[in-house]
């Protein structure tokens, strides 16, 4: 007699709890992060970003202080890009280790039987027998929803999907703005550089709608504004947007300034990317003219050009200081909430 046999009798770990049962994707969190797919800010309230946070300050101490922790022990979580990084990568890397657990890193997916032609759902059926969560970047946008989809059981987190939405950058850019106005709303933040491709940007902006009372100026090339279909989708939310195209229509009041670099990989001329690569820098000049007192300066990296090199010292530079610990830190509070270790 042939048994019908279901992939759940096929993996005894699922029986023994090791595995958590999948929940729907693009699930609210709702206060509850375990084995959610984590894909977008809009899945968040300010309940949840605060429990985030909160537990981000304990990762904090775990970080600084070289506190050895085993929250993550036993666990393994599969980093997947199929796109360059550094610091995501890298922090995400650091996050699980900081936490006692252990990572599968693809970082040249040619390397892989992606180079044979597999399919990307494939791909992350495989690694979700080896681990128990998936971090993925994939440069083409709608790519993390179809890994998400994918995945039957390990929850997938997005760490860049092509043009679209780079979630947990913005919840560690929140974060930074957090520590230092100790508050998320009521924010003139101006966002900088090519808005059209800037996921980072796309994030942030559904990243600060959770708050009331939040103004965003976005200053771009022309030609590099938000698509009117995302303006239109951005616009929905609780958030007051501002298009500009000249530096002399900055605010002079914004708490936070967000540079990012032009995404030339998104451009199907990358020549073209050359027009705009000098069209916004920001320099001392322009802090000097524009810049408030109590400013945040930001950047999610790389920089290629976008902040001269004498704005480093300014004391109101977070990008290579606050913003790149935050990562680790807000990276191991969520991968924690994730996997139900916090
Ligand atoms: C950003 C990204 O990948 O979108 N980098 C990062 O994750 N820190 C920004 C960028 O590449 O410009």
């Amino acid at each position: 007699m042939t048994k019908n046999i279901s992939l759940i009798d096929l993996d005894p770990r699922i029986d023994s709890g090791f595995f958590m049962a999948k929940k729907d994707n693009k699930e609210a969190i709702n206060g509850d992060f375990k084995g959610k797919d984590i894909l977008s800010l809009d899945q968040f309230s300010p309940l949840d970003i605060s429990i985030l946070f909160k537990h981000t300050k304990r990762m904090r101490t775990i970080g600084v202080n070289a506190k050895p922790s085993d929250l993550l022990k036993g666990n393994i979580v599969t980093l997947i890009f199929y796109e360059p990084s550094s610091r995501t990568f890298g922090s995400f890397g650091a996050a699980v280790k900081q936490l006692g657990g252990q990572t599968i890193e693809v970082h040249d997916v040619s390397a892989t039987s992606v180079a044979k032609g597999e399919s990307l759902e494939d791909t992350i059926r495989v690694f979700e027998a080896y681990c128990d969560a998936i971090v993925i970047r994939h440069p083409i946008k709608g790519s993390i929803q179809k890994a998400a989809d994918a995945a039957f059981f390990v929850p997938v987190i997005n760490a860049g999907d092509g043009a679209g939405s780079h979630p947990t950058q913005a919840l560690l850019d929140l974060y930074t703005i957090y520590e230092k106005f100790h508050r998320l709303d009521s924010i003139t933040a101006l966002l900088c550089g090519d808005v059209l491709h800037s996921r980072t940007h796309h994030s942030l902006i559904e990243g600060l709608s959770i708050y009331p009372n939040n103004t965003i100026y976005l200053l771009s090339p022309k030609k590099l504004k938000l698509s009117r279909e995302d303006f239109a989708k951005y616009s929905k939310n609780n958030i007051k947007l501002i298009e500009i195209h000249d530096e002399k229509d900055i605010p002079e009041n914004a708490d936070v300034w967000y540079w990012n670099r032009i995404q030339r990989e998104r451009f199907e001329n990358p020549k073209e990317a050359e027009k705009y690569k000098d069209k916004f820098i920001l320099t001392q000049q322009l802090l000097q003219e524009r810049g408030s007192e109590n400013l945040i300066i930001l950047d999610p990296l790389p920089r290629v050009g976008e902040i001269d090199l004498n704005v480093d010292a300014d004391p109101r530079a977070g990008y290579l200081r606050t913003q790149i610990r935050n990562g680790m830190y807000v990276r191991m509070a969520l991968l924690s909430l994730v996997l139900d270790k916090a």
